[in-house]
């Protein structure tokens, strides 16, 4: 098949390639399960009702989640550079424009907002596991496992420190590239977590409400959603998904050519959706066994999960090792975030990834102080969405990142020659064609009417 590839070799990434695809699956795995699953996905459920919410954000996920993602690798893979520099290059080379690279350029702030914030909660995850092991939740009430949230965001030094503690390590692995020591982590960390998601299950199973978590999750009532519920589902699918913000089109510049693209997307999507709607069945049954509101917002996992391994036999190893493993996830999902804008630094400043890797640390770190005082000190002051940190989550999450996908899929469906994208996808049968309506016309309007419904 000719490309307009064709004629030159095949492109090589600066930054060296996968091992094997099974390294490219668990890398974006890794990027794709964190606390996005765990902790933000219950309580944006809660926050919106349920069912209805829980429905719309699964329907977003396959027929937007999968075809951006598959877009967003597949032109990963053609430009083989970091995110900005593929836009304006396949851009050009499509003979469209150049101009395409601030689609790179939006996601690369994306990355940058969405970690100042990432980091505030993965550093509450590190505190939760000391706090696990000293063994204060063992047999705690509801009450007391509520106050200990309370009392510990609301001190802005405590949480500021876990914050600096978090980008540290964080800055750590980015700066030792990106295969070396995350392979390892993630090949170990995803069994792990879904075992364990299983012992809560198993417990929640056992709570006594396991029917009310359930039908809380999966009976739709249409009535409680609005425009602005279906935002945050779709911004929930993009979130969990780590696309449309150039993360996954970072990964797929190290991809080997001859990988499968639509079988690798599918297994990253199939275990993320997994893991979140595992959380959701441990922890909506723990809430009403325990008289607790699923509309509590950000502390809902750190007050169901600790109240339920307080109870539990080995409570204190589990819920050690649980925090452990989720500040893991959060660990591989940050190396995504900064991956974009380091990969950029590099290529374009001629700097070395450490050097690149630690200017970035230190911006995300310093903006992640508006979330860190967001909790204690300017809890009062609110604006459009709600506190900085609830403004940062609104702007990245249901603006930034689905305007990202949608010009990706637009690019991928519209821009890029029909030839281009099926050499990519190794493919002109059913499932590029499938692609093709999804990304072409399936996705682009899906998006548009959801941000044009919820925002004006
Ligand atoms: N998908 C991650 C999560 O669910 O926690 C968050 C994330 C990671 C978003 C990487 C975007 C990204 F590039």
């Amino acid at each position: 098949m000719l490309s307009n590839q064709a004629g030159d070799e095949k492109r090589k990434s600066l930054h060296g390639h996968w091992s094997s695809r099974m390294a490219f699956v668990l890398a974006v795995t890794g990027s794709a399960v964190g606390l996005g699953n765990i902790w933000k996905f219950p309580y944006i459920a809660g926050q919106n009702g349920g069912g209805a919410f829980v429905l719309v954000y699964l329907v977003c996920v396959v027929v937007i989640g999968m075809p951006v993602m598959m877009s967003e690798i597949l032109i990963g893979r053609r430009g083989r550079r970091n995110p900005v520099a593929t836009m304006e290059l396949l851009g050009k080379e499509e003979g469209h424009s150049g101009k395409w690279r601030l689609v790179g350029s939006l996601g690369v702030l994306a990355g940058i907002l969405i970690l100042s914030y990432y980091s505030v909660i993965a550093g509450w995850t590190l505190a939760y596991i000391v706090k696990s092991a000293s063994g204060v939740f063992a047999g705690a009430s509801a009450e007391a496992v509520e106050a200990q949230f309370n009392s510990f965001v609301g001190d802005w030094r405590l949480i500021g420190l876990c914050h600096t503690v978090f980008m540290a390590l964080a800055v750590f692995v980015v700066a030792r590239g990106v295969e070396r020591g995350l392979e390892q982590a993630v090949r170990f960390m995803v069994p792990a977590l879904l075992f364990l998601m299983i012992v809560l299950l198993v417990y929640s199973m056992n709570s006594g409400y396991f029917g009310e978590g359930v039908a809380f999750m999966f009976t739709p009532d249409f009535d409680k959603l609005t425009w602005n519920s279906v935002l945050a589902a779709l911004g929930q699918a993009f979130f969990t998904l780590s696309i449309g913000m150039g993360a996954i089109m970072a990964y797929g510049a190290y991809l080997p050519e001859e990988t499968s693209i639509t079988g690798s997307s599918a297994a990253v999507v199939i275990a993320d959706t997994s893991i979140a709607i595992l959380a959701g069945l441990a922890i909506f049954p723990l809430v009403f066994a325990n008289n607790l509101d699923p509309a509590d917002g950000p502390g809902l996992v750190f007050d169901t999960l600790p109240l339920a391994f307080g109870q539990m036999a080995g409570g204190v190893f589990f819920s050690t090792i649980f925090f452990v493993l989720l500040s893991f996830a959060a660990w591989t999902s940050a190396i995504g975030l900064m991956e974009p804008a380091v990969a950029w630094i590099v290529e374009r400043f001629s700097k070395t990834r450490a050097q690149a890797t630690v200017m970035i640390g230190f911006t995300i770190w310093f903006i992640g102080w508006g979330s860190v005082l967001s909790f204690n000190v300017l809890s009062d002051v609110t604006f459009l969405a709600g506190t900085i940190f609830d403004n940062v989550d609104y702007l990245t999450s249901n603006i930034m990142l689905p305007l990202g996908g949608l010009l990706i899929v637009i690019f991928a469906g519209w821009v890029m020659a029909r030839n281009s994208t099926a050499d990519e996808l190794h493919s002109s049968g059913s499932l590029f064609k499938a692609w093709r309506v999804l990304a072409r016309f399936v996705a682009p309007v899906g998006i548009l009417l959801v941000l044009i419904n919820a925002v004006l």
